[in-house]
C-alpha cells in the first residue's frame, strides 16, 4: 500500500462506521459541493478541495514523499517531535500515523463537529436544537485551536523524510460504531449503569486501561441507577460539544451518556440534569478505534508498531 491508499482506506472505513449513516454523510458532501460552487473565484482559491470528497477535515495526509510501498508504520495517539525522532531512530519506518490531528487536520478540527448534531438527532434530540447548540461551540473550538503551531510536527516529519498522516474522526467512528453495536446486542442485560460499566470492561482496551487506573469511570449518577436510553454521543465528532446539551438530552429521553472524556463544567451540567455519565477513558477509547483501523491496514500486508499511549489489541 502507498500512503495515499492507507489514508483512503481509513476514510472509507470511517464513512462505513459513521453513526450518521452513509446517506447522511453523502448529504454533507453534497452540501460542501454546493457551498463551494457558491464561492467567489477569490474564495475558491483558498478552499480545502479535500472537503469535497472527504467528510473528515481533522484527518489529512500531512507529508507524502511518494514512496511506492509502505512496509512499516509507527502509529500512536499523539505523534509529535519526539515520536517522529523515535521513528527516524528506529530506522525502518516509512510512515508515521497519528490519531490526534496535526497540521491541516488540527486547523480543521472544529469542522467535523457538526457530526455531533446528527448523532444527537439519531437519539431523539431535534436537529434544530442540537444544531443551534453545537454551532457556537464549533466557533469556540475553531478560535481555541487558531493560535497553535499547527505545522510544527509536520515540518519535523519533512525534515526527517518521513511520510506523516493523521486519522482522527474515522478512527473515533470505528470505536463508536463498535460500542453502539455491542450495546444493541447486549441491550436486554443492560438494566443499570453498573451493568454498562461491566460490559465496557469486557473490551480488552478498557480491561487493560483499568489495570493502569485509567479505565471506565462513572462521572455522574450511580451504578445502581437505571440506564434509561444509552447514548454514545461523546465519542466521535472532534471534541467535547456544548455543555448546554444535557438539559435537552434529559428532555428528549436520554438517560445515560458514554463519552471518552468530560470537563468538570460539562459533568456538573449532566449531573444537574439527572444524566448518568460513563467516561470510558480517553487513551483506551482512542486505542479501540485505532486498533480497528490498524487491523485492516495489517490485513493489507503492512507491518505496524505502536507508541504514544496506544494500547494495541489485535482482533485479526
Ligand atoms: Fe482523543
Amino acid at each position: 500500500m502507498t500512503t495515499a491508499e492507507i489514508y483512503q482506506l481509513a476514510i472509507r472505513l470511517g464513512v462505513e462506521a459513521d453513526l450518521r449513516g452513509r446517506a447522511s454523510v453523502k448529504e454533507h458532501l453534497r452540501h460542501a459541493k454546493q457551498q463551494y460552487r457558491q464561492l467567489s473565484k477569490v474564495a475558491r482559491a483558498d478552499f480545502d478541495l479535500e472537503k469535497l470528497i472527504n467528510p473528515y477535515a481533522d484527518s489529512r495526509i500531512l507529508v507524502d514523499l511518494g514512496r511506492a510501498k509502505i512496509k512499516k508504520i509507527l502509529a500512536g495517539i499523539d505523534m509529535e517531535g519526539s515520536e517522529l525522532l523515535a521513528a527516524k531512530q528506529l530506522g525502518d519506518i516509512d510512515l508515521v500515523l497519528a490519531h490526534h490531528p496535526e497540521g491541516l487536520g488540527l486547523a480543521g478540527l472544529s469542522e467535523v463537529m457538526d457530526l455531533q448534531a446528527d448523532v444527537l438527532a439519531g437519539y431523539g434530540v431535534p436537529i434544530n436544537i442540537a444544531e443551534s447548540l453545537i454551532k457556537p461551540r464549533i466557533s469556540e473550538v475553531s478560535r481555541g485551536v487558531s493560535p497553535a503551531n499547527h505545522d510544527r510536527s509536520v515540518d519535523m516529519a519533512k525534515l526527517l523524510g518521513l511520510d506523516f498522516i493523521c486519522i482522527h474522526t474515522p478512527a473515533d467512528n470505528l470505536g463508536a460504531r463498535y460500542l453502539v453495536d455491542l450495546i444493541n446486542k447486549k441491550q436486554a442485560k443492560l438494566k443499570r449503569v453498573g451493568d454498562l460499566l461491566k460490559l465496557l470492561l469486557t473490551i480488552p482496551e478498557y480491561a487493560q486501561a483499568a489495570k493502569q487506573k485509567t479505565g471506565p469511570t462513572l462521572f455522574a449518577g450511580n451504578a445502581d441507577n437505571h440506564c434509561g436510553k444509552i447514548a454514545v454521543t461523546e465519542f466521535t465528532g472532534g471534541t467535547s460539544g456544548s455543555k448546554d446539551i444535557y438539559e435537552k438530552m434529559a428532555n428528549f429521553g436520554i438517560g445515560t451518556v458514554i463519552g471518552m472524556h468530560m470537563s468538570e463544567e460539562h459533568r456538573r451540567e449532566a449531573e444537574k440534569n439527572h444524566i448518568n455519565v460513563v467516561i470510558a477513558g480517553h487513551m483506551a477509547s482512542d486505542s479501540l478505534g485505532m486498533n480497528l483501523l490498524l487491523d485492516k491496514i495489517v490485513d493489507q500486508g503492512v507491518e505496524v508498531i505502536t507508541t504514544s499511549g496506544l494500547i494495541r489489541i489485535k482482533r485479526n
